[in-house]
């Protein structure tokens, strides 16, 4: 078995950099591993991970490897990939097979290199390792102890194979602790797209029309966001919960089919497949932006994109030109992927300092508990959830009140 497969070494110094500057500012994922550091509780664990290999990856992937285990990890998204970083880890120990630009086929091939490991934990971002387990090398289920899913795209695949009865061993849904999705879902995308965006267009936000494709937790930040930034956002919604949600919001709500020819930049976060199709991009106005920040290049239909256009070309780094037979010109930012890891470094530090807390914790528990776990989803136990969050308040010297034992006695009771 190869030990790595990575684009360039030589990236390594510019990596580990990135790797030192992320670290900084990661105090929880930091006290775990001075907390675990003596115990070396991943000792003898085969770990294998399938996440965008970017700085605070990077982090979390050291720090698993600095616990005992030993680590081996495939990217999860073609773009999402940073070549210095995967250079930087090999140093560190860890096996990785990834480079940026990665075929569809060397996607998966890499995804084998892993699983090839025989691991005893994964970690998941988007359930392509645990769907390609499932599929491909069932053999190598009863090896493993169980996991954990960092995603809102990847818990959905994985409740469907729970519903099917196929789910292979236990798995901890990290996206729905409330460390996680309060604020990666939240803050951590509303941030990271608009970086990817302005990064790669140098675009004006403030007086856009900017149409936001689903009220998530992703899309209420993202939504926010670009209201904060001078947008006047308009949301598109299947769920009417969340669609008055957003108009309490102060945004406006209508349908795809008529926000298209309304819009300026189109920003897809629902987990579905064509959400923003020909019929819509035939309404577009001239030099719209498409961009996609749900796990998969789905939501913007890049078949329909190709059907409708005469001419497809780069335009600049990350951009991509259709242009259509009306002449107008759509763009299409990071291939229709992540915008926010396409075209940018992810969310920022601090929010994936909970996320990635999140991530050491619920493996720690799966190699603790696997015995007692039945092979389903599970949601992250309280106490990790409440310590994690608990530990990045006292990182920023937030002090909280607590209840008085007559405070306790009222809230237990019904009698005024
Ligand atoms: N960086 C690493 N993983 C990420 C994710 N799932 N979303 C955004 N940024 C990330």
């Amino acid at each position: 078995m190869k030990d790595f497969a990575v684009a360039d070494m030589s990236k390594a110094a510019s990596g580990s950099q990135k790797i030192d500057w992320a670290w900084q500012y990661m105090p929880v994922l930091s006290s775990l591993e001075d907390r675990f550091m003596e115990k070396q509780p991943f000792k003898g664990i085969k770990l294998a991970a399938c996440l965008h290999l970017e700085a605070k990856t990077a982090c979390l992937l050291r720090t698993f490897s600095r616990l005992g285990a030993e680590v081996y990890a495939a990217g999860s998204n073609p773009l999402s990939t940073q070549d210095d970083i995967c250079a930087a880890l090999v140093d560190e120990g860890v096996h990785v097979y990834s480079h940026r630009g990665m075929s569809s086929d060397e996607y998966f091939s890499y995804i084998r290199n892993v699983l090839d490991s025989r691991p005893d934990v994964i970690v998941d971002d988007g359930a392509d390792l645990v769907a390609t387990l499932l599929e491909e090398r069932p053999e190598l289920i009863e090896n493993v102890r169980g996991g954990s899913e960092e995603t809102t795209s990847g818990v959905k695949r994985l409740k469907a194979m729970e519903r099917q009865g196929i789910l292979p061993f236990p798995m901890i849904s990290v996206n729905d602790a409330d460390s996680k999705y309060l604020f990666d879902n939240r803050y951590g995308t509303g941030q990271s797209v608009w970086d990817g965006v302005m990064r790669t267009t140098n675009s004006l936000i403030a007086g856009k029309v900017v149409v936001v494709a689903g009220y998530g937790w992703c899309g209420r930040g993202v939504a926010m966001r670009g209201k904060a930034l001078g947008a006047r956002v308009i949301v598109t919604e299947i769920d009417p919960h969340r669609a008055f949600e957003a108009l309490m919001d102060g945004h406006e709500v209508m349908t795809m089919e008529d926000a298209a020819p309304l819009g300026d930049i189109f920003l897809t976060l629902t987990g579905n497949v064509d959400v923003i199709s020909s019929s819509h991009m035939l309404k577009m106005k001239d030099g719209v932006i498409m961009g996609n920040a749900g796990h998969f290049d789905v939501e913007i239909s890049k078949a329909d994109l190709k059907s409708i256009s005469t001419e497809v070309f780069e335009v600049r780094p990350n951009v991509t030109c259709y242009r259509t037979e009306s002449g107008n010109r759509l763009y299409l930012l990071g291939e229709g992927r992540l915008v926010n890891l396409a075209a940018g470094d992810g969310h920022p530090i601090e929010i994936m300092d909970l996320s990635f807390a999140l991530q050491l914790m619920s493996a720690l528990h799966v190699i603790e508990h696997h015995s007692e776990m039945e092979s389903r989803l599970y949601p992250v136990p309280q106490d990790i959830d409440k310590l994690v969050v608990s530990t990045k308040l006292s990182s920023l010297g937030v002090s909280l009140d607590r209840l008085t034992p007559s405070q306790e006695e009222y809230m237990e009771g019904w009698k005024e």
